[in-house]
C-alpha cells in the first residue's frame, strides 16, 4: 500500500466531535494542522467551537507548532465530505460497532487511496470493525487517553486485516504529532493502559471493601507516593530501581517470592450494592462538596504544570 509519508500529513478528517473528538481537535491544531470535522448532533459546532477556545490558552502555554491557528476547521455537512481531501483520519464516534462499522462503510469508498483511518475506540475490536471493508487493511485503532490534548500516551493496535505498514505508519503519524506512541501487540480487552488502571482499581475498591482504607487514605497512598514516581518511571523500572545496584535482577531473587504471595492475597471484589455504596460515601467525603467542573479544572491545571516541569526537565516535546 502506498501511503502519504507521515510528516507531510496536513489535513486530518475528525469524525465524532464529543469529548475525544474535540480535544483531537485541539491537540491537531495546535500541531499546525488543518481540519474537517463531522458530527451529526445539532450543536456539535457550537461545542466544540468552545471546547477549543476554552482549550488554546493552555495549548499556548504548552508551545504551539508553527502555522497554528484555533480556527483552521469547518464543519462538513456529511462524513463523505469531510474525508475527501483528508491525508489521515481519527474517528471519535459513539462507542458502537453498528454506528462505527456504517461510518466506515460510508467514508471507505470516498477516501483517497493510503489514507489511514484511525479509531479513538477504548475497547472494540478492530478485527470486528473493519471486517468486509473493501478497505480494511488501513484501519487501525489509536486509541488516545483523555483529555488527547494533554495526555501524550496514543496505543496503536492492528486488527487482523490491518495492513503491517499501517500499524507502523501510524505509530510514525502520531509521534511526528508529538504523541508517544506504543504498539500493542495482541487485541486484548481495554489494550493495555485501561487494563493496568483497572488492575490497581480492583485492589482499591478492595481496600475500601476489606476495610483496609477509605477511599480518601487510598487515593492519597496513589497521589502522594505511588503517582509521583510513575509520571516519571514505569512499574519496570521502579522495581529495577527497588532493586538497588543489583537491580531487577536482584529484586526478583530478594523479593520475587513475596511479591508472589502478595499477589495471591490481592482482592477480587465484586461492584455489589454495599461496596458501591462504600465508594460512593467515600468520595463525596473525599470531594467535600467540590464541583465536578472545579475538580476537572484543578486536574487539568496541576496537568500542565507536570508536563510543563517534565519538558523542561527532559528538553523534549
Ligand atoms: N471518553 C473517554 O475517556 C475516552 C477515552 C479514549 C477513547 N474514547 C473513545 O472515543 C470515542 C468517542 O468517545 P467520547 O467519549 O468522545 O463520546 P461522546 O459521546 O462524547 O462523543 C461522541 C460524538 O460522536 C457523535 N456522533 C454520533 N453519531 C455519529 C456518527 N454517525 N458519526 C460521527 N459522529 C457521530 C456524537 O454527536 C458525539 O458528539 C469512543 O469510541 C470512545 O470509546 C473515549
Amino acid at each position: 500500500m502506498k501511503l502519504i509519508a507521515p510528516q507531510d500529513v496536513r489535513r486530518i478528517a475528525l469524525l465524532g466531535a464529543g469529548t475525544i473528538g474535540s480535544g483531537w481537535a485541539v491537540h491537531y491544531l495546535a500541531r499546525g494542522m488543518t481540519l474537517t470535522l463531522y458530527d451529526p448532533a445539532s450543536d456539535a459546532e457550537q461545542r466544540v467551537r468552545a471546547f477549543i477556545a476554552k482549550a488554546w490558552p493552555t495549548m499556548c502555554r504548552l508551545g504551539l507548532s508553527a502555522g497554528a491557528d484555533p480556527d483552521a476547521f469547518r464543519i462538513a455537512p456529511d462524513p463523505i465530505e469531510a474525508v475527501r481531501d483528508a491525508d489521515f483520519v481519527q474517528e471519535s464516534g459513539p462507542e458502537r460497532t453498528d454506528l462505527k462499522r456504517d461510518l466506515y462503510r460510508r467514508v471507505d469508498e470516498a477516501l483517497p487511496p493510503g489514507v489511514v483511518v484511525a479509531s479513538s475506540t477504548s475497547g472494540l475490536p478492530m478485527t470486528a470493525l473493519q471486517a468486509d471493508l473493501p478497505g480494511a487493511a488501513r484501519y487501525v485503532t489509536g486509541h488516545p487517553v483523555n483529555p488527547p490534548h494533554l495526555i501524550p500516551l496514543v496505543e496503536v493496535v492492528g486488527g487482523s486485516a490491518t495492513a503491517p505498514e499501517v500499524i507502523e505508519w501510524a505509530l510514525a503519524f502520531y509521534r511526528a504529532q508529538g504523541k508517544r506512541a506504543i504498539h500493542i501487540r495482541k487485541e486484548v480487552p481495554g489494550m493495555l493502559v485501561n487494563r493496568l488502571q483497572v488492575a490497581l482499581w480492583r485492589e482499591a475498591v478492595h481496600a475500601v471493601a476489606d476495610g483496609i482504607a477509605s477511599v480518601e487514605d487510598v487515593d492519597a497512598a496513589v497521589v502522594h507516593a505511588l503517582g509521583l514516581r510513575w509520571a516519571l518511571i514505569g512499574p519496570h523500572l521502579t522495581i529495577h530501581l527497588a532493586g538497588g545496584p543489583g537491580g531487577m535482577r536482584r529484586h526478583l531473587e530478594h523479593l520475587g517470592p513475596s511479591i508472589e504471595d502478595w499477589w495471591q492475597d490481592l482482592g477480587a471484589p465484586k461492584l455489589e450494592p454495599q461496596v458501591n455504596e462504600k465508594l460512593i460515601e467515600g468520595i463525596e467525603a473525599e470531594t467535600a462538596g467540590r464541583s465536578y467542573d472545579d475538580l476537572v479544572a484543578e486536574r487539568d491545571a496541576l496537568l500542565v504544570e507536570v508536563l510543563q516541569t517534565l519538558k523542561q526537565a527532559r528538553g523534549a516535546s
